[in-house]
C-alpha cells in the first residue's frame, strides 16, 4: 500500500459502531458544530451517504443561513458513496483512491475532520478506523448494545470474548501503528442515557469499565436522552447555535445539560488547540 505523508495532517475523528440508531449522526453533527464554534476549522466526511444524515444536516444548514441571513459556520463537507465496481478488488481500490482523495483534500485546509460510519462493516468505514487519531464509540445504553463491543456473561457480566467490532478496530489499530506509528484513541461513550432503569444504568457502568481494560477504551459520560438532541435536525441547527443564530427558542435545563454534555465530550477529544486562537494567544513580539 502507498502511503502519503501530507505536510498538515488533520486530527480525525472517526464515529463507528456496527449497529444503526446508537448515535454516530448526531454526535457527529454536535461535534462538527462544537468544534467549529470553537474556531476550529473543520472538514465532515460522510461515509453513510446512503442513509445522508450528515450530510442532509449539512445541506439543511446551509439553506437555513441562507433564507434566515444568519451566518452559520460550515464545514468542508464530503461524501463518499460505495463503489459499484463489479470486482471486489476493483471496488476497494477506487475506495480506497476516493478516501485518500477526500483525505488529502481536506487536510489542506482544515484542522479536524468528523467522519461518521455506515452502522454496518464496510471497506470505506475499515478505511477510516485505519486513519483516526480518535474514534468515538457510542452505544444506546443498555445491555443490549454490548453485544456490539463483548460477548458478556448473562450470570456475572463477565467478559467471555470481544466482538467482531472489537476485532476489526484492533485490526485497524494494527494497521494505523504500522503506517505511521500513530495510536487510535478508542472512546466509548454512553448515548440516550436516563431511559433505563437506575440497577441496570449501574450494571451497564461497571461492566464497560470492566471491558474497557479488556478492550483498550476509555469510557465519557456521554449525552442523555433529550429531544433537544433531535429537535432541530431539519433545520440543521443544534443547540450549539440557539443563542449565537438567535434562535426563538426558550434555552430550558435539558438545553444548558446537553450543552455541557456535548462540550465534555469535546474536551475529552485529544487534539491541537485551534491554529487561529493559538496565533491569537501568542505573545507579541
Ligand atoms: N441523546 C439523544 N437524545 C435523543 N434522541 C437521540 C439521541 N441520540 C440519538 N437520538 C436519535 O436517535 C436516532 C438515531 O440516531 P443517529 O444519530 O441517527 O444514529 P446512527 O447514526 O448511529 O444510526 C435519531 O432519530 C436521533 O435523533
Ligand atoms: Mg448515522
Amino acid at each position: 500500500m502507498s502511503s502519503v505523508t501530507f505536510e498538515q495532517r488533520a486530527h480525525i475523528i472517526v464515529l463507528g459502531n456496527e449497529k444503526g440508531g446508537s448515535g454516530k449522526s448526531t454526535s457527529a453533527m454536535h461535534l462538527v458544530v462544537g468544534l467549529l464554534r470553537d474556531g476550529y476549522k473543520v472538514g465532515a466526511i460522510d461515509l453513510d451517504a446512503r442513509q445522508g444524515t450528515l450530510s442532509g444536516y449539512l445541506v439543511s444548514r446551509a439553506g437555513y443561513a441562507d433564507r434566515h441571513g444568519v451566518s452559520l459556520p460550515m464545514p468542508h463537507a464530503i461524501s463518499l458513496h460505495r463503489s459499484l465496481e463489479d470486482s471486489r478488488a476493483a471496488a476497494e481500490a477506487s475506495e480506497a483512491e476516493q478516501w485518500s482523495m477526500a483525505h488529502r483534500a481536506l487536510s489542506q485546509t482544515c484542522e479536524i475532520i468528523v467522519v461518521d460510519c455506515p452502522g454496518a462493516d464496510t471497506h470505506l468505514s475499515r478505511l477510516a478506523h485505519a486513519a483516526a487519531d480518535t474514534l468515538i464509540t457510542p452505544i444506546n445504553d443498555s445491555f443490549v448494545d454490548f453485544a456490539m463491543l463483548a460477548r458478556v456473561d448473562p450470570d456475572n457480566h463477565a467478559v467471555i470474548n470481544p466482538s467482531i467490532y472489537s476485532e476489526m478496530v484492533w485490526e485497524a489499530r494494527k494497521r494505523r501503528f504500522a503506517r505511521d506509528r500513530g495510536r487510535i484513541d478508542w472512546i466509548v461513550m454512553r448515548n440516550r442515557m436516563g431511559s433505563t432503569e437506575m440497577r441496570n444504568k449501574r450494571d451497564v457502568g461497571a461492566t464497560l469499565e470492566t471491558l474497557s481494560k479488556r478492550i483498550g477504551f476509555r469510557t465519557v459520560k456521554g449525552f442523555g436522552e433529550r429531544v433537544i438532541f433531535r429537535e432541530l435536525y431539519l433545520q440543521g441547527l443544534t443547540l450549539m447555535d440557539v443563542r449565537e443564530a438567535g434562535l426563538p427558542v426558550q434555552l430550558g435545563m435539558s438545553h444548558i445539560a446537553a450543552r455541557a454534555e456535548v462540550r465534555s465530550l469535546i474536551s475529552a477529544i485529544k487534539k491541537p488547540p485551534p491554529r487561529a486562537m493559538a496565533e491569537a494567544h501568542a505573545p507579541a513580539a
